[in-house]
């Protein structure tokens, strides 16, 4: 890539030396996929260190719509595109999503990556019917990432090139998770009688005895293995020094978002890895090289979302809700579920601006907002007769929270290619007047509740295709 091309180019004053990464600052698909398909262009390669097949990033480019769950979206872009050993992934899946793009040669994997079996996906499925519902997405997320955490049932993706240790490793599982696996089969059973299952889906399939579903999982994924092996590196880390050694420019993609973290977020109703910036840099090993002032992205939708359980204060049940819903398209990437809506909530997203170290917003949906008659934000939560702007730091008063609703003003419509071109002359100034007024109220808000006194949104995203993006700065 040549150095001039992105000094002439409008995104030049916002692109990171050496190191990015962008993290969700909500509870998940805010747009991630979106931003990577902006940064492409001035990207050398793209980096996805944690979480797995439960994300959902959507890549809309050259009249193509790209669905990236475990590939960095930067594949899209035919550049390379690492998974580092703190993913954990499903690798019959993978290859399978692999194949969308143009060319797949440029994904590595590294062979310290966790691999999730049936057996996790049917303990995810077992755990949600019988423990804390957390309305997770059932890809084994949550049992594989235990498996990694206790050791002594992890599979690596350097595993499933030697069918003997993957079935004994797979054996080891299935023997000490036995007794539920007997029961999901069973489940699964009833379910088929019922027709609510079909038996093709079902995890625990019935008439195998131990060995025989033991070989079943290892065939499946031995199979796998032998499609990925072109692409298991020896190790990513060295890979990626040698990036950094080069000078090229490196974007570590964050899944999921900074309130679904599983230390600082909505615990429990949380995913099963960090989501922080920080975390996923530094599961990247690349936080050393990370760039102090234009590194650290968080992306913002200009509403809030949910999918899955757990408190969720500014939560639209109503027609409002509806609205945005479906403009917006808000159903879930991975599970096609309904995503929950609600209005912008300042409180919470400050909090995941701090927490998550997050310097420069990428805020989107700005278009979708102007469908509603009158937007609301959230600027700070009753809670037991008290007003707070802190965000609570248990999921139980969390739900107690009543959101302090603030009206901004009908947003005008737009017509994206006009306010883009705009854009380029006049910087935030080509936004319609409310728009401005949304993104500023927002912007000092997020700034005020989150202590984080150098944060700013540098850019404004108004639809889903790459480059409808407006920028802070002019550029003519
Ligand atoms: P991610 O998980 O953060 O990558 O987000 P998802 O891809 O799961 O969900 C975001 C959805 O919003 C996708 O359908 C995107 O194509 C879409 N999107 C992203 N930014 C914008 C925007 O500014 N306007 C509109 N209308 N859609 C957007
Ligand atoms: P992207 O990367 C939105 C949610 C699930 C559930 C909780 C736990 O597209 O933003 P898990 O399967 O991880 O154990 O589920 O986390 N969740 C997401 N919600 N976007 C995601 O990813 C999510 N990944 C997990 O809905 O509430
Ligand atoms: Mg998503």
């Amino acid at each position: 890539m040549s150095r001039n091309y992105l000094a002439s180019s409008p995104w030049a004053p916002h692109f990171w030396d050496r190191v990015g990464v962008v993290a969700g600052a909500q509870w998940g698909d805010e747009g991630k996929g979106k931003f990577v398909s902006d940064a492409a262009p001035y990207t050398d390669v793209f980096v996805r260190s944690q979480g797995g097949p439960n994300s959902g990033h959507t890549v809309m480019v050259n009249s193509r719509k790209y669905a990236f769950h475990q590939v960095p979206s930067g594949a899209a872009f035919g550049k390379p595109s690492i998974m580092t050993a703190g993913m954990v992934l499903n690798p019959i899946l993978l290859y399978e999503e692999m194949q969308q793009v143009d060319d797949p040669s440029v994904i590595v994997i590294d062979p310290r990556a966790a691999v999730i079996t049936r057996a996790h996906r049917a303990l995810d499925g077992y755990g949600e019917a019988n423990g804390t519902a957390i309305g997770t997405t059932r890809q084994g997320m949550g049992p594989a990432y235990e498996s990694k955490a206790n050791r002594r049932e992890l599979i690596v993706i350097s595993d499933l090139l030697n069918r003997r240790v993957l079935r004994d490793k797979i054996a080891n599982y299935a023997r000490t998770h036995a007794a539920e696996l007997l029961e999901i089969s069973e489940m699964e059973q009833r379910a088929i009688l019922k027709g609510e299952l079909d038996p093709n889906s079902a995890l625990v399939p019935s008439g195998l005895n131990f060995e025989q579903y033991c070989e079943l999982l290892a065939g499946e994924l031995f199979e796998a293995g032998k499609k990925l092996a072109p692409h298991i590196a020896n190790d990513t880390s060295t890979i990626l020094q040698q990036a950094v050694n080069d000078g090229k420019r490196i974007l570590v993609e964050g899944a999921q978002g900074i309130l679904l973290d599983r230390d600082i977020g909505t615990v429990p109703y949380v995913t099963s890895s960090r989501t922080t910036a920080g975390a996923t840099l530094a599961d990247a090993g690349l936080s050393r090289y990370a760039d102090p002032d234009n590194g650290f992205w968080g992306v913002i939708k200009a509403y809030t979302t949910r999918v899955g359980g757990g408190p969720f204060p500014t939560e639209l049940k109503d027609d409002t809700g509806e609205l945005l819903r479906q403009k917006g398209f808000e159903f879930g990437t991975t599970t096609g579920r309904a995503r929950r809506t609600g209005w912008f909530d300042a409180v919470a997203t400050a909090y995941a601006i701090r927490m998550g170290e997050i310097k420069k917003g990428y805020f989107t949906k700005m278009d979708v907002l102007s469908a509603v008659k009158e937007p609301m934000i959230c600027v700070a939560y009753e809670i037991d007769g008290g007003r707070t702007t802190q965000f609570p730091s248990d999921a139980g008063t969390l739900a107690r929270a009543i959101p302090v609703l603030q009206p901004v003003g009908r947003i005008e419509r737009m017509n994206r290619h006009d306010i883009v071109m705009a854009g380029r002359k006049n910087g935030f100034d080509a936004l319609p007047e409310n728009a401005g007024f949304y993104v500023d109220r927002v912007e000092t808000l997020l700034r005020d509740l989150s202590g984080v006194k150098d944060f700013e949104i540098s850019a404004v995203s108004v639809g889903p295709w790459k480059g409808q993006t407006v920028l802070k700065q002019a550029f003519a």
